[in-house]
């Protein structure tokens, strides 16, 4: 399997630290230093799924094939306002695809989860074009009084198409449950049937940031130390880490651990926050886009979220 497109997409409307520090108790320097964020794209009065369309358009435009050529669509997203329809269904529709489609839940960890299947779907041989979406709206998730969440996170999408080639190396995958760590509840119709009366479900995603922070770092370097031992390389052999977006400081602690600079963990995180599952296509979008992947980077991705799930993947850029 090998990346031959990639694409991106925000809501128009960017919302600074500041503009949130007028909402909220909080500050741009607090933010900033504690994450690395500066602003993020909020969604207002667009359609999500014209955002996730939209980055789906794009990234079929730079593979160079249209949405006749894709024979799946597999799309990555947490939340949004459909529970059914799956949103790839919907998706679908918009770029006038003909294909089957699946949506997964892996939350922030969902890019790394849908290459592993998409590379699994081409080896068997049953389909050789995969559009893969992620596209997230978690700030619909938030509960925006609460100031140690609400200012983490942006929405987006981001897309790429796979095909049959020379560039997926290897993965690692891993799901370790701990509910309560970080998640969200919705209500559910009620039942003449139910025993019990349901308590409503919280106003928002509910996290413990520190306990995050711990495991994300813990498990990335875990999962990306499983991949090299899996290949046979050192992280100095690995061109790029792009990892996922959560919060810079996360980044830093795991470049310090693998003993690797800076300048091999490309972040966006100052201008989109934390996409969840979008950041990692977002930010290869951006890289791609920028002329800074050349023909033969080892890229390493590695992802983390709720769940807990993470995963690391390496792939070559052979595009
Ligand atoms: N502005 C100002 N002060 C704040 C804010 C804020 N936005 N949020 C919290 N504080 C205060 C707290 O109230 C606390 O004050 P106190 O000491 O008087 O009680 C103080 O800052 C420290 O709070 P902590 O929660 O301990 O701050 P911490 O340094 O841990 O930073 C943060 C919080 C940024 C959430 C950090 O824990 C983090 O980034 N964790 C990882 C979270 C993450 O990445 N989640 C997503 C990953 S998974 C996924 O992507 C779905």
């Amino acid at each position: 399997m090998k990346i031959i497109g990639t694409g991106s997409s925000h809501p128009s409307l960017a919302v600074t630290n500041d503009k949130i520090a007028q909402i909220i108790d909080t500050s741009d320097e607090w933010i900033w230093r504690r994450t690395g964020i500066k602003q993020r794209y909020v969604v207002s009065d667009e359609r999500f799924e014209d955002i996730a369309a939209d980055a789906a358009f794009k990234a079929m435009e730079n593979s160079g094939l249209s949405s006749s050529d894709i024979d799946f669509i597999i799309c990555s997203n947490t939340l949004n306002e459909y529970t059914t329809p799956s949103l790839s269904a919907i998706i679908q529709g918009i770029i006038g695809a003909s294909c089957p489609c699946v949506d997964i839940n892996v939350a922030c960890a969902g890019f790394v989860y849908a290459l592993d299947a998409a590379n699994a779907y081409l080896q068997i041989g049953k389909m050789h074009n995969i559009l893969i979406i992620c596209a997230e709206e978690p700030t619909r998730m938030m509960n925006w009084k609460d100031r140690s969440t609400c200012i983490l996170f942006g929405d987006g999408a981001g897309a790429v198409v796979v095909s049959d080639g020379e560039g997926f190396e290897a993965s690692d995958l891993s799901t370790s449950s701990c509910t309560e760590m970080l998640y969200q509840k919705r209500g559910l119709c009620s039942t003449p049937f139910l025993k019990q009366k349901e308590e409503s479900p919280d106003a928002g995603a509910v996290m413990d940031g520190r306990e995050v922070y711990k495991r994300a770092v813990k498990y990335s370097a875990r999962d990306i130390k499983n991949v090299l031992m899996e290949t046979g390389i050192t992280a100095d052999d690995v061109t790029w880490f792009v990892l996922h977006q959560a919060n810079k400081r996360i980044i830093e602690t795991i470049a310090r651990y693998l003993k690797q600079p800076m300048s091999k963990f490309p972040t966006d995180i100052e201008r989109y926050g934390n996409t969840s599952s979008a950041s990692i296509p977002i930010l290869l979008d951006d890289l791609n886009r920028n002329g800074l992947l050349k023909r033969g980077d080892r890229i390493m991705f590695s992802a983390f979220g709720a769940g807990f799930c993470s995963g690391a993947c390496l792939m070559v850029w052979n595009k």
